[in-house]
């Protein structure tokens, strides 16, 4: 039977004015020890975002940095998997939900972690007719409990793997408003960009600061002879000028699939690999882009 979120880590909607009046300041109070929130965003789905987040989590902690990682798609997780945790059993404390912990330390929070098992979604409840309003309600609702219910800690960066829609930036800065910034993930086809300058626009009405865009899947080096192809029809030999910073050109390399499924990040095993070495650079620059804020802040 599909559980409910409510039903799993709540009392069901019980004394709703009270919890109303506090969920702001429950949030606050919660990330009070997170330094950083950055999150990982896309127009389009399938483009890469939760392999980036797990990547950029892996490296962000090698670095030196106390890294969490929330899986923020809620309808279909996946930072679980990819961060090797599925196995972990995630129990409500008295304070809350203590996250799993990843590879060097990773604190991960994700929606699959406390489904009872692999082929049961997540249900919301709702009159028809409004089920559309009421779903994304209940979405940034969910997420907003989710959050608050887990005992982060202190971390100098959460990362927020969102699911796909230029909309859903929007709905997290409604939760935290003080985001430290905000990654896009796109790739070299038209659609992807056509949906990624929206979702560039919607970032920037936020008035999130946006870090730089990060091309996926740009080009495929063949396992055999080398030789690097272009795995979509390439939209021009530069990286497309979207007017935010450019972080990197990340190529196609099945045996970063590979690594996710078996929730091993292919980073860290294989530093030397030019597909690591790109993550890395990109991982450096979203340091040195929160180190130069937290400067600016003093
Ligand atoms: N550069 C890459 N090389 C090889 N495989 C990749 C690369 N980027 C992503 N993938 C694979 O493509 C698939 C889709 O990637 P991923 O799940 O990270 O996308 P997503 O943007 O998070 O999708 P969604 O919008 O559904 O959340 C995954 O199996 C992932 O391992
Ligand atoms: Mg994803």
């Amino acid at each position: 039977m599909a559980k409910r979120y409510a039903d799993m880590a709540g009392d069901g909607g019980s004394n709703i004015l009270g919890q109303v009046r506090s969920q702001g300041e429950r949030l606050r109070a919660r990330l009070s020890g997170v330094r950083n929130v950055v999150a990982i965003t896309s127009g389009k789905g399938g483009v890469g975002k939760s392999v980036i987040t797990a990547s950029l989590a892996a490296l962000l902690s090698q670095a030196g940095e106390k890294v969490g990682v929330l899986d923020a798609d809620i309808n279909g997780p996946s930072i679980g998997k990819m961060l090797g945790v599925r196995d972990q059993e995630v129990a409500m404390g008295a304070d809350g939900l203590a996250p799993a912990i990843g590879p060097n330390g990773i604190r991960v929070m994700s929606m699959d972690l406390l489904l009872p098992g692999d082929d049961v979604p997540v249900t919301w409840d709702g009159p028809d007719q409004e089920a559309y309003v009421w779903r994304g309600t209940m979405e940034v609702g969910a997420l907003r409990e989710f959050l608050t219910d887990t005992v982060w800690g202190e971390l100098s960066v959460l990362l927020l793997d969102l699911p796909p829609g230029a909309e859903r930036l929007p709905n997290v800065t409604s939760l935290i408003p003080d985001l430290s910034g905000v990654v896009v993930v796109t790739i070299p086809s038209e659609v992807s960009l056509l949906v990624v300058r929206k979702a560039i626009t919607v970032a920037r009405e936020t008035g999130v600061p946006i870090i730089g865009v990060v091309e996926n899947m740009a080009g495929y080096a063949c396992t055999h002879c080398g030789k690097e192809g272009a795995l979509f029809r390439s939209v021009g030999s530069a990286p497309p000028d979207l007017g935010i910073p450019h972080l990197g050109t990340v190529p196609f390399d099945p045996r970063l699939t590979e690594a996710a499924d078996r929730g091993t990040p292919f980073v860290l095993d294989n530093p030397d690999e030019p597909v690591s070495k790109i993550l890395g650079e990109i991982a450096q620059q979203v340091r040195q882009f929160l180190k130069s804020k937290s400067e600016d802040a003093r």
